[in-house]
Parts: structure tokens; sequence; C-alpha cells
């Protein structure tokens, strides 16, 4: 195939990588930065705002088809990130598996689920820290902690947040395993003082009716709701494990581990959001639920203020590092496709005096202080969802065009029963978008239209193949 938008990067081995970096992570350290990545503002916030507006207490259910769906795409990516190495992003294996053009809208779509999660995570984050200092007694002003769509004027604490990590990552604080895996406890303590108290608590009463709002449908503002709404909401919860693969260039035996790390950190966390979203609809009514720090909320209404204060304290620490580990990745995706050309030079380079992509982390790290301080929770997670899942189809699509086009690429790990994963992850996945509101749909395919001219103007020309072909 001739077209430039199908030239296609040749498949780089795992051992054939010579990054300089030091191959140390194991499969149970790409576990935990599976679950470090993906325990935060879905289950924290996301899961009280779906029940109460959604889903009732069967969001229990819209978790299990979003964690099904997640777990079809997480054998497709478990497959690909064994048998292909380079940076390790859903971007560099469709640049083997279809060629450029693909790879660039995988790659925008990726911007767009890192981009906007950092923003979103950002939103649950004050969420919880409004919560601690109302506590303490400094409550801000609503005007300063909501959105202009919901009565405020600028969610301040949300982008302060992500300024105040701006400057970290500035610095070079990178997320390293050992600070990740003492968050990752942090969390997991914190889920455990809830559920310790929750189940004690619970009303049987309380998960009658156990579908108030059905299986789907569209309400007249255009806005969605039923089990169906609801998991493609909460489905944000399980964005992140993907960043698993983005270390491969770290991992021990990648092509052991990675699949493992993936698969692993997604089973544990689909059981514990199962547990959580059942208790946490079974002390409160799922109408009470509707609030910015939904668990803390829970426990300060059956009178355990202590658990609430405890509580905050973990999800303000805890969903520092996703916003860390999110922020990051972004900036390797941006860096990556700017290295390949298809994105300009001027995102690679590299402060001399802190070693970091300064450049990219200022203005990624400004546009996403505005987008956290004006847009609420909702929009942006449903946002960020569509881009994932779009990336998701893709991946899955991505295996079974490898299989046909290289299908004796040694596969480590290959997701069984012939195409059946793939095919059902790209029906489960492509089910959950159907079930997004219409202007989260004209959102994405503005994204979109706004990748395929900046591709058509410009990447095309500049990528490296061209260059390499000339
Ligand atoms: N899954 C991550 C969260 O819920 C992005 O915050």
């Amino acid at each position: 195939m001739s077209l430039p938008i199908f030239r296609t990067k040749q498949i780089v081995s795992h051992s054939e990588e010579s990054h300089g970096l030091k191959r140390c992570l194991s499969a149970w350290d790409l576990t935990f930065l599976g679950v470090g990545a993906i325990i935060g503002t879905g289950i924290f916030v996301l899961t009280g705002i779906a029940a109460a507006t959604q889903a009732g207490p069967a969001i229990i259910i819209s978790f299990i088809l979003a964690g099904l769906a997640c777990a079809f795409a997480a054998l497709s990516y478990a497959e690909l990130s064994a048998a292909v190495g380079g940076c390790g992003s859903a971007y560099g294996y469709s640049y083997a598996a279809f060629g450029e053009l693909i790879a660039f809208i995988i790659g925008w779509d990726l911007l767009l689920e890192y981009g906007i999660s950092v923003a979103a995570v950002a939103n649950g984050w004050a969420g919880y820290f409004n919560n601690a200092l109302t506590a303490i007694g400094f409550p801000l002003p609503d005007a300063l902690t909501k959105a202009p769509s919901l009565g405020g004027i600028i969610n301040l604490p949300a982008a302060a947040i992500i300024l105040l990590l701006m400057g970290l990552l500035i610095f070079g604080v990178k997320h390293s395993a050992k600070a990740n895996n003492i968050m990752v406890v942090v969390k997991l303590i914190t889920i455990s003082i809830f559920i310790g108290i929750a189940v004690f608590n619970v009303h049987p009463a309380n998960w009658d009716p156990f579908m108030p709002f059905g299986w789907f449908q569209t309400l007249p503002d255009g806005k969605t709701t039923g089990v169906l709404a609801g998991a493609s909401l909460v489905f944000f919860a399980y964005v992140g494990f993907d960043a698993v693969s983005t270390a491969a260039e770290e991992a021990k035996d990648p092509q052991r581990d990675l699949p493992f790390g993936i698969v692993t950190s997604l089973i544990f966390c689909t059981v514990i959001y199962i547990i959580v979203a059942g208790l946490l609809t079974g002390v409160v009514n799922y109408k009470d639920l509707n609030v910015s720090s939904p668990v803390a909320h829970a426990l300060t209404l059956m009178g355990y203020n202590w658990g609430a204060a405890l509580i905050s304290t973990g999800v303000i620490a805890g969903l520092t590092t996703v916003m860390l580990v999110l922020y990051y990745g972004l900036t390797r995706i941006i860096f990556a496709m700017s290295r390949d050309g298809l994105l300009s030079p001027y995102f690679n380079k590299v402060n001399e005096q802190t070693q970091t992509p300064v450049r990219v982390i200022i203005i990624c790290g400004i546009i996403m202080a505005l987008v956290a301080g004006f847009v609420p929770l909702g929009e942006l997670a449903e946002l960020v969802n569509i881009g994932t899942l779009a990336a998701f189809v893709l991946v899955c699509l991505g295996v079974i065009v490898l299989r046909i086009t290289q299908p004796d690429l040694p596969r480590p790990f290959r997701a069984a029963f012939g195409p059946l994963f793939p095919i059902l992850g790209m029906l489960s996945c492509g089910g959950l978008m159907a079930f997004l509101p219409v202007i989260t749909w004209l959102r994405f395919v503005v994204w979109l239209i706004m990748g395929l001219v900046i591709y058509f103007l410009y990447s095309i020309k500049h990528s490296q193949l061209a260059e390499s072909v000339e």
C-alpha cells in the first residue's frame, strides 16, 4: 500500500529496545502501577453521581458491564503489549498494525483520554478537598468551587492542584514505583475503612427500588439515564489500566509480566468496585449520593465523622498520584508523536537545566487547569470515556488485523478462542459509546476533525517515515 496514510512502522520486539532504561519492574510492581492509575475519581465520586442520577442501586450492574467491556479490551492490550515493543501505548501498536493515519487518530484520542482525565480527576480531588476544608471550619464559597454551568464562577482548587503538579513535573518529580506502591496502600486502606464500617450498616431497604431509572433512556435535555448510561459513565473508573503498557521498557520480563499486570489489576479493581458500589447504595439512599464527595458524605450521614475525615485524607493523597501518572503519560504520548514527526518538534525539546520537557508540561498544565476550572466533572468524564472507548475499539481491531497481516509474529500471550474476545471488545466498547449523550458525541467529532486537519495539513508532510522515504 503506497498511500502515505498507510505507512507503517516496523514492529520492534521487546528484546530489540535499547533505551537504556533499567528493567526493574516485576509483575507485581506492574499490577500495583495499574491499581495506582485505575482507582480514583471513578469510584470515589462518579459512583455517587451515577447512582443518584442514572442507575440507582443497579449501579452495581453498570460496574459489571463496564468491567466486562474493559476485560475484553484488556485481553487485546495484553496480546499487543507482549508481542510489540516500543513506547508501549496503543499509539505505538497501531503504527505497526494499521499505518500512520489510524495511529495518529489513536494518539489524538489518547491525548483526549489522558488530558481530560487529569482535569476530571482534579475535579474529584477538589470535591474531597472542599469537604476536608468544610470539616475543619474553612469552607470555600460555592462561587470558587463550582464550574459556571453549576452556578459557580470557577472550580479553583481543581485548577490549582493541576498547576501545582505542573510545577512538580517541571522539576522532574516522576512517579516512582516505590511512591506509587505506598499510595496504592493508602488507597486500599481508605477503601477498607469504608468497607469495614459500611458492611455493618447496610439497610437492604435502600436497594429497593433496585433499578429506578430502567435500562436506558434519553431525556428531553439530551442527557442519558438508566443502567447502560451509568455503565458508560462509570467506565471512567477503569480508565488507566492501559497505563501498565506504557511501562514496557522498564518491565523485567515484559512479555510475561505486562499481560499479568494488565489483567490482574483490572480483575482486582472490578471486584473492589462491585463491593464499594453495593455497599454505598446499601448504607444510604441513592438519592443522597449526588454530591462531590459521596463516600465521605455517606459516612457523615451514618454518623462516622472520623471515618469521613480519614477517607477524605486518603482520597486527597490517592488522587494526587492518579493525576501525576496520567499527566506524565500525556507528556509521553505527545513526546512520542512529536519524535515521529506527527506533531511539531517544538514539543520534544528537553530543558537542559531540569532535563524535563518543560514546554509540553506547561502548555498542557495551563490548558488542563482551565478545563478543570470551568467544566464540570460529569461532562469531562464522558468526554474521556468516548475517546478511550474509541481507542479500545481500534486496539481490538488491531489484534485481528495483526493476526492476519503478521501471522508469524511471536505472541507470548494470545487471547483465546480466535477473534472472539477482540470482537466482543469492539462490540461492548462500541455499545458503551452509543449510550453516551449526543453532546459528548458532538464534542468528540469536533476533536477528531481538529486532529484530521492537523494530520493532513502538517503531520503527513513532516512524518519521520515520509522523510526516510525521500
Ligand atoms: N480511573 C481513574 C479514576 O477513576 C482515571 O480516577
